[in-house]
């Protein structure tokens, strides 16, 4: 068996690598002038590893490459699974993407591992998935410190819950209205934050008007200080610019994206569901 490392998760693929002790395979990608992809494999094995979070459209386009250029079985490691918030048809004559996304690698892959994919909704859409659960990661790294965790939505309080557990700490839930794509208002509900450091938790920070609009409610509530943590830091649309320059002191990820806000690294718990 090898693992084959990608663009978009090249550390983690590594570290994957060491955790279950197999090589790398000789794997070389590049794009021609007019913005096609291409992508070699060379390799003698006759089971492979891939690690690839689909970040991009590019990053799909890459992985099927893959699917391609691979001779023998394959395990799809897929640490951010994108296209995932689209798990069903919102509007009549909407793609459902997440559909999409399944079938092309469930066709390929003998198993699919991912963190934390996004809902169950979206899980139905495979037959050989396998989700790992980061929130137990994000909470230990709190471990010992005085602070209490909030959920910017019901959506994610389950999470939340199980980081808080790990953390041993207190956590609460925001309740969230969302206006369009890019606006999200935030109604209060009764927490007692005042003069407290908060830790936002969620799944994803993509353009961060979630965490921005929660950290304006938690500091009006008269929070000491608002932090933020989550299993994949997107990061789109200059995020983090906005989520600093919004009050937030400090980002916490883990390396599903590969930011220089992964601090917490999902390597081992993805290695022991791979053999
Ligand atoms: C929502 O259901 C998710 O848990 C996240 O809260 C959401 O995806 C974050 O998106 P954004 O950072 O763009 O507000």
């Amino acid at each position: 068996m090898d693992l084959i490392l990608t663009p978009s998760s090249p550390l983690l693929g590594k570290r994957i690598a060491e955790e279950i002790g197999v090589k790398l395979s000789a794997v070389s990608f590049k794009r021609f002038p007019d913005g096609e992809l291409y992508a070699r494999v060379e390799s003698q094995e006759s089971e492979h590893v891939v690690v690839c979070s689909l970040n991009s459209s590019d990053d799909f386009v890459l992985l099927n490459l893959l699917f391609d250029a691979i001779k023998g079985d394959v395990v799809a490691v897929i640490p951010y699974l994108g296209y995932a918030r689209q798990d069903r048809e919102f509007l009549r004559g909407e793609a459902v993407s997440v559909r999409v996304v399944a079938k092309a690698i469930e066709e390929r892959a003998e198993k699919v591992i991912t963190v934390n994919i996004h809902s169950e909704k979206a899980k139905e859409s495979f037959k050989k998935l396998v989700d790992v659960d980061a929130m137990p990661l994000i909470g230990k790294s709190y471990e010992g410190e005085d602070v209490i965790m909030i959920s910017p939505d019901k959506g994610s309080a389950e999470r939340v819950k199980t980081a808080a557990r790990f953390a041993n700490c207190e956590w609460d839930w925001l309740e969230k209205r969302r206006i369009d794509e890019k606006t999200v208002e935030i109604s209060p509900k009764k927490i007692d934050v005042e003069g407290k450091r908060v830790v936002i938790v969620d799944d994803i920070i993509s353009t961060g008007g979630t965490v921005i609009e929660a950290t304006k409610k938690l500091y009006e509530l008269g929070a000491k200080s608002v932090e933020c943590a989550c299993v994949h830091a997107v990061l789109a649309d200059f995020a983090a610019v906005k989520l600093f320059s919004s009050g937030v002191r400090e980002i916490v990820a883990t390396d599903t994206v590969e930011r220089i806000y992964s601090k917490i690294s999902v390597s081992k718990i993805l290695a022991e569901k791979i053999i």
